[in-house]
């Protein structure tokens, strides 16, 4: 079973995100084992304090190396790939949740307030960024990563056919199309009619029609995934 754990100094914002729906019956069924760690409890401060005033001055506060350092050196093991998030990491895609849903043992440390000591960086396997935006710590994108690597997992969603394999080696190239649009009952609404070809179950007819959407659809929005 893969395990992950999220360093964090705040362990309640993953209620709910775990504890419903897929991730909660991925859980339940030990397709994976989730680990939150209050990492201000490795601090050797009497206060407990994680973060302080940054070198050469400027606004705010940093995370300082004690807890993080302490903390990873507590739990990993020679199987675990650290991974930090940070908005100066690399963009995260697809394929790098393939990838990472094939590891057995995760640690992603939460980076909070200002930023972190950049030494921190020397314990991450990898620097991940999950956009060009930033937000105010690393809980959100350890959401992300962990709902994405979920649903890869094998067993936990009932999608894993041929036609996901020829698409993993399609996003793997990074040539992969975006998705066809798909309908269901009723067949108007509200003026609205469900294309006619996909009512007349002709299989074939419904396939190339569902193709040469899914081409459309992406030379409109992501030209860049076509090549
Ligand atoms: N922390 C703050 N913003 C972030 C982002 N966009 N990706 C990863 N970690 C972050």
């Amino acid at each position: 079973m893969m395990k992950i754990s999220i360093l964090t100094l705040f362990p309640n914002m993953f209620e709910g995100v775990f504890t419903e729906s897929i991730i909660k019956r991925a859980i339940e069924n030990k397709k994976i084992d989730i680990e939150i760690i209050d990492f201000r409890k490795y601090s050797k401060d009497p206060h407990g304090k994680v973060d302080d005033t940054p070198y050469g001055g400027g606004a705010g506060m940093v995370l300082t190396c004690q807890p993080i350092f302490d903390a990873v050196s507590a739990i990993k093991t020679k199987d675990s790939k650290v991974i930090l998030l940070t908005p100066s990491g690399k963009p995260y895609k697809q394929k790098d949740a393939y990838l990472l849903s094939e590891e057995k043992h995760l640690i992603i440390i939460c980076g909070h307030y200002e930023g972190f000591d950049e030494r921190i960086t020397s314990l991450a396997d990898y620097q991940i960024s999950i956009g060009d935006y930033v937000l105010t710590g690393g809980e959100i994108p350890a959401m992300v990563l962990v709902d994405s690597i979920t649903r890869l997992i094998p067993g936990v969603i009932n999608e894993q056919s041929h036609i996901e394999d020829s698409f993993r080696e399609d996003v793997m190239n990074g040539t992969y199309l975006l998705d066809y649009p798909t309908y269901t009952k009723p067949r108007v609404y509200n003026g609205m009619e469900v294309p006619e070809v996909l009512v007349n179950g002709d299989h074939k007819k419904i396939a190339e029609y569902r193709y040469q959407e899914s081409i459309k659809k992406t030379k409109e929005v992501r030209p860049d995934l076509m090549k």
